[in-house]
């Protein structure tokens, strides 16, 4: 979802069962294969381990997830010892992320410093942060090229030299980039809140001249007393392509070290089901957003 979606918008609403944490004890099997569709089942396990090697617990460095939503990534990064900014620019999905921290021990709860921003104009309190996650399309989602750039910038601003950045998006060489007004209906899925079980129909429109693209569409519940609860939901995201990526990191300044496919480290192609950029701040990284446009430095030209 976008900047300034409202808090009934099904995406809010039906987040957490359509992208169930497995970090949490009561692991089902259709949440694993839930997660497999979407190809992120080895997110959270690659975030953890890419966060942990750059900010290790106990050394005082810090780490941000950025669009953090209900903290599927932040909670697990707390748990292991680690300080975590939690940024996200929707106050609903903060506040389900704070609902979880109440039930966490103390000590967690006092790891995690829950920030409400728009993440293009970031502003925390730390310039040395050491990891840095937009994890889960978060930078599609930030849906215009110039809030998307201006985001890597201030991400850049904050890290530390060397800090490194990861993020995924899906790869939009393998998406539909033609409208399809037809609902497609997706599998019967169960809320673990209300306990009741719903479909989602899914539309989208045609890729515009700005790589965005219209998604939208509605979730029908089955309520206990025998009705249906329909509730719609809509944004837009802007894709992203694997080259594009590394140049709008290098510009922002940093040095990309590894792309994925996925989150088994399997070299990028045409046709993986993710784009996973694991990047660098360069030394002199903070101060690249305010070069004049023009002077990138080369991007990457190996995968591995
Ligand atoms: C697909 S969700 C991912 C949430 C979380 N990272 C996860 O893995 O479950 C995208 C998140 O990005 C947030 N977001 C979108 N635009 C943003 C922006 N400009 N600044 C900060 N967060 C943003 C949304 O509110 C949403 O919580």
């Amino acid at each position: 979802m976008n900047r300034g979606v409202p808090p009934d918008d099904a995406t809010i609403v039906y987040y957490d069962a359509e992208y169930p944490s497995l970090e949490d004890g009561d692991v089902r099997a259709d949440d694993v294969a839930r997660l497999a569709r979407q190809s992120v089942l080895g997110d959270i396990a690659f975030y953890k381990e890419a966060a942990v090697r750059a900010a290790p617990p106990g050394s005082g460095r810090v780490v941000a997830d950025v669009g953090c939503g209900t903290g599927r990534l932040a909670l697990p990064l707390a748990r292991l010892g680690l300080e975590v900014f939690a940024v996200d620019v929707s106050p609903a999905m903060l506040d389900r992320l704070r609902a979880k921290l109440a039930a966490e021990p103390e000590a967690v709860r006092a790891r995690v410093r829950v920030v409400c921003q728009d993440a293009a104009s970031l502003d925390l309190p730390r310039r040395d942060i050491a990891f840095a996650a937009l994890p889960f399309n978060v930078l599609m989602l930030i849906a215009g090229l110039d809030d998307q750039r201006r985001t890597l910038a201030a991400l850049a601003r904050h890290m530390a030299p060397g800090g490194v950045l990861a993020l995924d998006l899906m790869n939009p060489l393998i998406l539909p980039l033609d409208a399809q007004p037809t609902p497609a209906v997706s599998q019967p899925c169960r809320d673990p809140r209300s306990g009741n079980s719903y479909v989602r129909h899914s539309m989208h429109g045609r890729l515009d001249a700005d790589q965005r693209q219209r998604v939208y569409g509605v979730y029908e519940e089955m309520t206990a007393d025998g009705g249906v609860r329909i509730t719609d939901y809509a944004f837009h995201w802007r894709m992203v392509f694997r080259w594009e990526a590394e140049l709008m990191l290098n510009e922002a300044g940093f040095t990309v070290d590894r792309v994925a496919g996925d989150f088994e480290d399997t070299d990028w192609d045409v046709d993986s089901r993710r784009i996973v950029v694991t990047a660098r701040r360069r030394p002199d990284g903070g101060d690249a957003a305010d070069r004049p446009a023009g002077q990138p430095n080369q991007p990457s030209t190996r995968s591995k």
